[in-house]
C-alpha cells in the first residue's frame, strides 16, 4: 500500500513537472482542491472530451449535443432536490481541527477490511504456489472468513445509515470501529452534522434586489430544463438522448487525492429518455456500452468493476458505478442511473409547465424516464494517467519514465527531431512538420542529444518520434521510433501519415466500440 501511495505521489508531480496539472493559482501556493490544466493536460483532456462525445453524439443518431449556462434559475434546485438534499454528513475531530465526511470514514475502513482480505489472500498464494485455488481458499480459511464476515456487517450497518441518514448511527459506527482521526490518531469526534454541497452567489447589485444563485453541482439539470426545446425543436422520438459536457461545482469538505475529488470540476453527462416501464432494460443497456466505452481504451477487463449502490440518491430507482482501479484502490469513475421521471416531474411542477412526451404509437402522453450516464472528466484523466504511468527498468540499470497513453488520447502524436541542429536537418524537419500538422498534434524539438528528446516524449507520453538524419536528404526516409517498444525502423517520409494515423487516430479508437 505504502508502494502504491509512492507511486502516486511521483503521478501527481509528474503531472506538475510535464505541464499537465498545476495547482490553481500556483504562485499563491494554490487554492484546495483546484488545478489548472497544462499545455499537454489540456491536450489528454480534449483528446477525453472528444473520445466521449463522439462516442455519444457521432456514433448515436438519437443522441444529440447542448451546452448549458453554468448559472441557472434557483428555483432548479429547489425543484431538483439539491438545496435540501444534496448534503454530506460531516464530523470533526477535536484535537487536529480537521473535518472529515462520516461516509468516507467509514468507507476507509470497509476498504481497510477488503486490504486485509487481499493480504490474506496474497500470503495463501504464496504458501500454496501452482495449487492455489482462490475461490477456494476465500470460502474456506477461517481468518479471510472472520475479516469477510466483519466487512460485511459494517456495510450493512452502514447502508442502512446512510439510507436513513441517520447521523447519530454513523457517529455511532465511526465509534464502535474506533476510527481514527488521519491526523491526531484521536478518536474524539464531534457529533454528525448534515452540509449542504452548492457554491453561492448573487446576480444583479444588492440594490437592485440581487438574488441568490448556486453555481450547478451537476450538469445534468441543464439537460432537463432544455428537454421540450431540444424534444420539439429536434423533433426527437423516444428514446433518444442529450449529451452535454460542462463544469460542475461542489464545496467538497473532504477535498483529497489529487483531481480526483475537486471543487471545481467537468463532467460528461448523457441524459436517455425512455418510455416508462423500459427503464431498467436501458440501464442495463447503458451499463454496458459505457464499459466497452472504458475497455476500448486497452487497460485490461481486470481493472473495471461495477459497484452497485445501496444509498440511492433521491431521485434514482436504480444506480451503479464505474470503478476504476486507482493506486489507492478501486474507486468510482462513473455513475449510471435510473432517474426515473423524478426530475421532469419536478419541473413540471415548480415551472408550471407540461413537460411531457406524446407518443404517437401509444396515442398518449406520458412524462419519460431517464437513465443517465455521468462520467467526471477529471476522474478519468487521472485513471489514465495512473494506468499509464510506467518507471521502466533497462537493461544496463537505466530506467525510463513512460507514459503508456491510449495513442489517440497522447497529446502529441509524433515528435519531429532532426538528429543535429545543421547540416540542412532542422529545415528538412520543418518541412515534414508543415506537412503533418494538419493531420495530428505534432511537435518538433531540435535541443539537447536524441536520446534526452527520446525520454522527454516518452515521459508525456507521444506514441511516435521521427529523426531525421543525414540520410534523409538522400533517400527520403526518417526513422520512426516507437515509445512502448523503443523499436526503430527506416520509413519513406511519405507514407509517414497513413502509417501514424492509423494507430494514433480517434476514428481507429471509436471503431473498437
Ligand atoms: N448527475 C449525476 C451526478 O452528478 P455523481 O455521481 O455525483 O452524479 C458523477 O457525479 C461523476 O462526476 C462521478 O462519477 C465523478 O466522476 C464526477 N465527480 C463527482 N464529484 C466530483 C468531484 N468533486 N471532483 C471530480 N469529479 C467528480
Amino acid at each position: 500500500m505504502a508502494q502504491q501511495e509512492d507511486v502516486f505521489k511521483k503521478i501527481v508531480s509528474h503531472c506538475k513537472e510535464y505541464g499537465f496539472v498545476f495547482p490553481s493559482s500556483d504562485i499563491y501556493d494554490g487554492l484546495g482542491a483546484v488545478y489548472d490544466y497544462g499545455q499537454n493536460g489540456v491536450e489528454l483532456k480534449n483528446n477525453i472530451k472528444n473520445y466521449w462525445w463522439k462516442s455519444m453524439v457521432l456514433l448515436h443518431d438519437n443522441i444529440v449535443g447542448i451546452d448549458a449556462a453554468v448559472f441557472m434559475h434557483p428555483t432548479v434546485w429547489k425543484a431538483s432536490g439539491h438545496v435540501d438534499a444534496f448534503n454530506d454528513p460531516l464530523i470533526d475531530n477535536r484535537d487536529s481541527k480537521k473535518r472529515y465526511r462520516a461516509d468516507v470514514l467509514i468507507e476507509d475502513q470497509i476498504a481497510k477490511y477488503e486490504e486485509k482480505i487481499e493480504k490474506e489472500v496474497a500470503k495463501g498464494r504464496k504458501r500454496f504456489g501452482d495449487a492455489f485455488d482462490e475461490a477456494q481458499f476465500v470460502s474456506t480459511n477461517g481468518r479471510v472468513l472472520e475479516i469477510v464476515a466483519k466487512r460485511d456487517a459494517l456495510h450493512a450497518r452502514y447502508a442502512k445509515a446512510m439510507e436513513a441518514m441517520d447521523l447519530e448511527e454513523l457517529k455511532q459506527i465511526i465509534v464502535d470501529e474506533e476510527i481514527v482521526c488521519p491526523i491526531s490518531g484521536t478518536r474524539n469526534w464531534t457529533d454528525v452534522r448534515q452540509f449542504n454541497l452548492m457554491f453561492k452567489t448573487e446576480m444583479g447589485s444588492t440594490a437592485d434586489g440581487a438574488s441568490t444563485i448556486y453555481l450547478r453541482p451537476e450538469t445534468a439539470q441543464g439537460i432537463f430544463v432544455n428537454y421540450l426545446n431540444v424534444q420539439k425543436t429536434g423533433r426527437m422520438k423516444l428514446p433518444f438522448g442529450i449529451a452535454q459536457i460542462g463544469k460542475a461545482f461542489r464545496n467538497e469538505i473532504v477535498a483529497r487525492q489529487f483531481i480526483f475529488r475537486m471543487r471545481e470540476f467537468e463532467q460528461m453527462e448523457m441524459q436517455f429518455f425512455v418510455k416508462p416501464g423500459t427503464e431498467m432494460e436501458w440501464f442495463n443497456t447503458w451499463k454496458q456500452t459505457r464499459m466497452a466505452w472504458h475497455q476500448a481504451l486497452g487497460f485490461g477487463a481486470e481493472n473495471y468493476r461495477f459497484h452497485d449502490h445501496e444509498k440511492l440518491a433521491h431521485y434514482a430507482n436504480a444506480a451503479t458505478d464505474i470503478e476504476f482501479r486507482m493506486p489507492f484502490g478501486f474507486k468510482e469513475v462513473e455513475g449510471i442511473h435510473s432517474r426515473t421521471d423524478f426530475d421532469l416531474k419536478q419541473h413540471a411542477k415548480y415551472s408550471g409547465k407540461k413537460i411531457e412526451y406524446f407518443d404517437p404509437e401509444d396515442n398518449q402522453s406520458y412524462t419519460p424516464y431517464v437513465i443517465e450516464t455521468s462520467i467526471g472528466v477529471d476522474r478519468m484523466f487521472l485513471s489514465i494517467m495512473c494506468h499509464s504511468y510506467e518507471e521502466e527498468q533497462l537493461e544496463g540499470g537505466d530506467v525510463r519514465t513512460v507514459l503508456h497513453l491510449p495513442a489517440a488520447l497522447a497529446p502529441v502524436k509524433l515528435a519531429v527531431l532532426p538528429l543535429v541542429k545543421k547540416d540542412g536537418l532542422p529545415e528538412k524537419a520543418q518541412e515534414i512538420m508543415q506537412e503533418l500538422k494538419f493531420h495530428f498534434n505534432c511537435k518538433y524539438e531540435e535541443k539537447d542529444t536524441i536520446g534526452k528528446r527520446y525520454r522527454r516524449q516518452d515521459a508525456i507520453g507521444t506514441p511516435y518520434c521521427i529523426t531525421v538524419d543525414h540520410d534523409t536528404l538522400n533517400d527520403n526516409t526518417v526513422t520512426l521510433r516507437d515509445r512502448d517498444t523503443m523499436e526503430q525502423r527506416r520509413v519513406n517520409i511519405n507514407e509517414l501519415r497513413a502509417i501514424i494515423e492509423e494507430q494514433v487516430s480517434l476514428t481507429s479508437l471509436l471503431k473498437r466500440l
